[in-house]
Formats: C-alpha cells, structure tokens, sequence
C-alpha cells in the first residue's frame, strides 16, 4: 500500500499548484472565449488533440495556455503518472477494498502478462473470453438449443448496474453488427413491470437468460432471475431446463450453484474488476452473442488502443488526461457543477447513462483515502441525451439559463447507415450547437439582423459555455471501445487528483440495507408494527391501507 500517497490524498487543496490555479481562474473567469479566440486564433489547432483514432477538439474551453501548464502541473504533483502505472502493476490502488483495479487486463493481449498476487490474470481473461467465443458461436450458429430442441432466439440479460448499462448500452451501440435474428432484452429494475414488459412476447422454449451479477446477491437481480427462473419452468416444467436456458456470469460460484446454475455454465470474472468497469468483461456476454467473438475482439482493441495511449502519451498530448483536467477545471477553479453529455449518434443513446455510473459512482464521494472530508467539489453531475433530439428539449437552459453547464459533444464523420441525407445534416447540428454555445450572440448583432429593441434581450446568447467535440471516423465496435476506455482514465485521473477511490460504492450500501429492512413490513398481509422512522412508519401505514 502506497501509504505516501494516501497521506497526501487529503492535501489537495493546500498544495502550491492547487492555489497557483486559483488565482489564475480569477483572470480567466471574465475573459469570454470571444476574446480568447480573438486574441489567439491558433487555440483552434493546439487545443485540438489526436491520439488513438480520436479527434478531440477542446479550443471552447475557457482555458489558456498558462491555466493548461498549471493543471499538468497539478496532475504531476498529485502523481498521476505513477497512480497509473501502479494499477498496470496490479497494486492494490483501491484502498478502501484492499483491491488491485485492472480493468486493463480485460483488454490486454493474449500472451502479455499482469501478475495479481503471483498469478498471470491475462491468462485468466483469454481462458474466461475463450469459453465465451465458444458458447457465443453455438448459440449464434444454432447448436445450442434449449430444452425442447428450439433455437434460441432471445437473449434476456438479467443484472442491474455495472452488470446491466454496459451491455444494454453496447446493444443499441453495435446493432448494426448484430445479429438481428436474436433478439436482445435486459431486465435490471426490480419493478416487476420490467421482466413483464421485456418477456412479454418470448417463448420460454427459444429464450437464453444471462443472470449477470458480480456478487450474485443483489436483490433485484435475484428477484428477477427467481421470476425467470418461474417463467421458465412454466412452460417447460422440467428443472433440468435451467441448464439449457440459463447461465451466469459472477464472481461467485458458490451463489451461482446455490441458485440450481450448474457452475458449467458460468462465466467467471474477478474481484479486480469493478461493475463499473466490468463490459469487456464476461458482463458483455450478451454483447459477444449479439456481435459475435471477432467484432467484440475488436471492441477489446479500441478499448486497447486507448489504454496504451494512456499508459505511454506524456501528459501533454494524453486525452484521457487532458480531459479529466479540464473537467477539474470546470468543477474546481470555474465551480460548474455538471457536465451534460451528449452523443450525436442514436446508437450512442444510452451512453450518458452508461456515463452516469462510470463518472459518479466512481468519483461521487466526499471521503479522501486518508479519511479525511475533502474540502474541494469532487464529482460533477453528469447528465445527458442524444442531440439533435435534446436540443429540443433542454437546449434552451444550456443557451439562455441562468447556469453554465459544460458540454461533451460526441459525434462520428461517417454513419454506420446509408440513409443519404442525413449526416451533413447531424454533422452541421453538431458545429453549429458548439458555436452557438461558445460564441453566442451578441444584443448588437441582434440588432444588426432587425430584430424589435423589445426582443433584443430575449433573442441575445451570451456564449462562453465551455465544449468539448470528441469525433471519430466511425461507430462500431472499437469505436466504442476506445470511447469507453477514454473515460474510464478520464475518471482515473480525476479521482487521482481529488485524492479519493474511485473504485469503491460505499454510498450505495445504507439505501440497500434499509430497503432489506423495511421489504417485511410491507409483505402482503403483514401484521407487524413497524419500527423505523416516523416518516417511513407513516408511509408503510398508508401503503397497507391502499
Ligand atoms: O449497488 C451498486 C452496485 O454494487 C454496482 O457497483 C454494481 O455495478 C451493481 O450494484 C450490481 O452489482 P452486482 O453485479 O454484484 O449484482
């Protein structure tokens, strides 16, 4: 344990580099990007940065090249560099767990090697992802068939968070290299209306159910793979059934035999990689069914290419790192506290939620790894949907409302489609959206276009909102990866930097014990008195009632 850098986790906001920083976001602050695009117009070429077939254009960050020196400064002295290299060498960076953290071996090369107590885990991975190719061909190729002889035809992924977004977001992100003769389903809400309205049209005799939980003890996902379990063996009746209609993908072998899933069909991963982080894993079995094992191999390798950028670019041209930079300039020195995401690509639909649990749950904590309260803002809220559709929607507030909200703009030059017609059309939102919100409009050039003195100041844009544009050449598979990976160390760095694990979910336990808790009083025909807290006593009393 790197017990250096833990004394220093809570030490942020006193280090030179930290107060340097604030005194330059004071200068910045009233300059309008207007002006520092007048009075450097090269800002467009180096604020734009290229590295593992990724374009990213930050020139609309209110920054400038003495507020950028300063925040590689601040990433050296918090020590990002060699945070990084102790999670390639397996250390055990997640503190507060006693965990290594290696999402990056999901994705490391067969025959390279990261050693985790003694043991090569990326000899690990390429057995697990090697049983995955060979299930993944026969349910794709028809020679794995459920109990009565049937094809399957629908996968239902049964898991919630880590265990559910990642999946369900590359589902809709790689449905054109899918195959559409499968039918692809998540149930992750313990609202029952999920697993009634997901399997509502299925036949138990052609549907494959994946229950896919790290710890295979969540409750929700236990509940729903009770009740698949149920639906199941309705129609088909024999319990022998479970083995051709159901497998597992956890941690826990123990749990998974518990449950009746012969561990024959489980695929395994391990304690070193979060939920969170988990899609690349054996979480993305559905992905390998519905893509199949070459496409979900060249997922692996844009999620690769990113990390070897990461891992080798110096600070100044790394994107992951310069993204989370400006995103702790945003929070801290500029005191924005969310950052809307938007995809510029319906596929990329589900990425802002995918995002929301990668960002916050990483990084939405107030305890430093020393234990001390950060006296900094750590994680902002992340939020977000596709364009052109949310322009329709929130864009008003991101243009005229009374906060600033930075902005990730995520696009791609060329469709997966070859629908004619519309990509100019996406392309042209996406630069013209970036302008607007970075330039604005001026009251005299609202004037200048004629418009009545009574709606001046209705029709005036102040600009200055700070953007992001994240393009690549296309979508599909490892365009995905390499997104995804980006903000993995985005998310890497930050938490670095504001001295906190970002691989821990302590906040989510207290809600879960609770709702344990309190489940009995409001079983049905439930007699008891209930002993919690006037507020919630009152509500099981009216939820009785009704
Ligand atoms: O409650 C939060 C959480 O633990 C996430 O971190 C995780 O991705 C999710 O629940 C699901 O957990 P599991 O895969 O163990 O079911």
């Amino acid at each position: 344990m790197d017990t250096a850098f833990i004394a220093q986790s809570g030490k942020l906001g006193s280090l030179q580099e930290y107060g340097a920083l604030m005194s330059h976001a004071e200068v910045v602050r009233p300059t309008h990007l207007r002006t520092l695009f007048a009075t450097d117009p090269t800002r467009a070429s180096w604020l734009c940065f290229e590295g593992a077939g990724m374009r990213v254009d930050h020139s609309r960050q209110r920054i400038d090249r003495g507020g950028l020196r300063l925040l590689f400064a601040l990433a050296r002295a918090r020590g990002v560099e060699a945070r990084r290299d102790a999670m390639w060498r397996g250390e055990r960076i997640n503190i507060t767990e006693d965990r290594s953290v290696l999402h990056v071996a999901l994705r490391a090369a067969r025959g390279t090697k990261i050693l985790v107590d003694g043991r090569d885990v990326v000899a690990d991975v390429h057995e697990v992802l090697d049983r995955m190719a060979a299930f993944s061909r026969r349910v794709r190729d028809g020679s794995w068939v459920g109990w009565t002889g049937k094809r399957i035809r629908a996968v239902v992924n049964i898991g919630i968070g880590g265990s559910d977004l990642g999946p369900a977001m590359a589902a809709l992100a790689l449905r054109p290299w899918s195959d559409r003769s499968i039918a692809m389903r998540f149930v992750s809400n313990v609202d029952g209306d999920d697993f009634a309205e997901q399997t509502a049209d299925l036949d138990p005799e052609s549907t494959l159910f994946i229950v896919a939980s790290k710890t295979f003890t969540t409750l929700e996902t236990m509940t729903n793979a009770t009740t698949a379990r149920e639906w199941s063996l309705g129609t088909l009746k024999d319990p022998r059934s479970v083995a051709k209609h159901f497998v597992a993908v956890s941690t826990n072998g123990s749990e998974v035999s518990k449950f009746g899933i012969d561990t024959a069909n489980m695929f395994g991963f391990w304690d070193w990689v979060g939920g969170r982080y988990s899609m690349d894993s054996s979480i993305g079995l559905s992905t390998m069914i519905a893509i199949g094992p070459e496409q979900f191999d060249e997922m692996l390798a844009g999620f690769r290419e990113m990390d070897d950028h990461f891992r080798t670019a110096p600070l100044e041209q790394n994107l992951p790192v310069i993204q989370g930079l400006l995103g702790i300039w945003n929070r801290n020195f500029l005191g924005f506290p969310t950052l809307a995401v938007v995809p510029y690509s319906h596929l990329f639909s589900r990425f802002p939620a995918y995002l929301q649990q990668l960002e916050m749950e990483s990084n939405g904590k107030f305890v430093c790894l020393d234990g001390s309260r950060v006296t900094w803002e750590t994680c902002p809220v992340v939020w977000g949907e596709t364009g052109t559709n949310s322009q329709h929607a929130y864009f008003q507030m991101l243009h005229q409302g009374s906060s600033i909200v930075p902005m990730d703009l995520i696009g791609f030059r060329t469709p997966a489609h070859s629908v004619e017609g519309h990509q100019p059309l996406l392309m042209a939102n996406i630069l013209a959206q970036a302008q607007a919100l970075s330039f604005g409009r001026t009251s005299d050039e609202v004037r200048k276009d004629g418009c009545e003195e009574r709606l001046v100041a209705a029709r005036t844009f102040e600009g200055n909102r700070p953007i992001s544009v994240f393009m690549q050449s296309a979508p599909g598979p490892r365009a995905l990866g390499r997104m995804v990976a980006m903000y993995e160390h985005k998310v890497f760095t930050q938490g670095v930097i504001w001295g906190i694990d970002s691989f821990d979910q302590w906040g989510v336990e207290l809600g879960k014990k609770l709702a344990v808790h309190i489940a009995p009083d409001l079983e049905p025909g439930s007699k008891s008195t209930p002993a919690h807290d006037p507020a919630t006593n009152a509500w099981i009393h009216w939820l009785r009632e009704s």
